[in-house]
């Protein structure tokens, strides 16, 4: 990279915090993050996992912690942020990753299941936000909110329809904060991946009775096949750096071409 290109993409001296970092799409997201030269926090409940990623992330030269929260747990959100505060300085880009899946229709599915995802997977992304541009704003700190919504978020399925629903309330407040936010210098945009290896999608991968939909879902993608996560490391450096400061309320899609056709 010469040194103009640097400065467009560079994050040194930024603080990163990626929620659900400690595995997946967000480990990935984390490591580019940190290539890219910004410092790392990680929000997630596997301490294994989080101590792993962060040994990782070290051994690279990255600096990084992670703190063990369940993000379910609202009260819990504020001294978490405090504890990466703390260590690492002041959150200058928030990538909201975290999310889970439960696979049943709207006959199947509990008011407390259909709570639990809209607690992870929507109302996390709501406080976090809210937080960390708080303190942005009343340090005059430009940010990045980064949401890792799904192209599931601008569709339907009986599959997952809770997921769904909160994808489409991710995407719904990126708008509605990028528009918000964008007098103090924070932008706000939406990463909708499609599908991609990960523990998310072994049911989609490995088990035979969703062995139809997987062969459908490959023959609908002109890439003919599942993404990588490290396949989205560009997308995030790009929505984290400069290179990305006109660009707010939108949805970048990464899905090997699955919703062109
Ligand atoms: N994989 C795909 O094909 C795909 C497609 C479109 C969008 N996405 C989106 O990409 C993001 C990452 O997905 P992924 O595939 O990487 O999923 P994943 O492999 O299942 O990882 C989920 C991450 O979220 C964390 N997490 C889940 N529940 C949590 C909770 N209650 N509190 C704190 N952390 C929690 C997990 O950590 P702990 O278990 O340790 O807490 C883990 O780090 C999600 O937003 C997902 O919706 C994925």
């Amino acid at each position: 990279m010469n040194a103009s290109t640097t400065a467009l993409f560079g994050l040194s001296n930024r603080v990163a915090l990626v929620t659900g970092g400690n595995r997946g799409i967000g480990r990935a997201l984390a490591k580019a993050l940190g290539g890219a030269g910004a410092a790392i926090g990680i929000f997630a409940r596997d301490e294994e996992k989080n101590r792993e990623t962060v040994a990782e992330l070290r051994a690279l030269g990255i600096r990084a912690e992670a703190v063990r929260v369940d993000l379910a747990d609202r009260a819990a959100l504020r001294p978490a942020l405090d504890a990466i505060r703390r260590a690492l300085g002041p959150i200058d880009i928030l990538v909201n990753n975290a999310a889970f899946a439960i696979l049943k229709g709207v006959l199947q599915q509990s008011p407390e299941e259909w709570d639990a995802v809209m607690a992870v997977n929507l109302n996390a992304a709501f406080l976090l936000s809210k937080y960390v541009a708080e303190a942005m704003v009343a340090e005059r700190r430009p940010g990045k909110i980064i949401n890792v919504s799904s192209i599931a978020g601008n569709a339907g399925t009986p599959i997952f329809p809770s997921y769904v629903t909160a994808k489409g309330g991710l995407q719904a407040l990126t708008r509605c904060l990028a528009i918000e936010l964008a007098p103090h210098n924070i932008q706000v945009n939406a990463l909708l991946p499609g599908w991609f290896s990960t523990d998310m999608t072994d049911w989609i991968r490995n088990w035979p009775e969703y062995g139809e939909v997987l062969k459908e879902m490959i023959q609908r993608t002109p890439r003919g096949r599942f993404g990588e996560p490290d396949e989205l490391a560009g997308a995030a450096v790009f929505l984290a750096s400069r290179a990305s400061d006109h660009m707010t309320g939108a949805q970048l899609i990464i899905d090997g071409g699955f919703t062109v056709r």
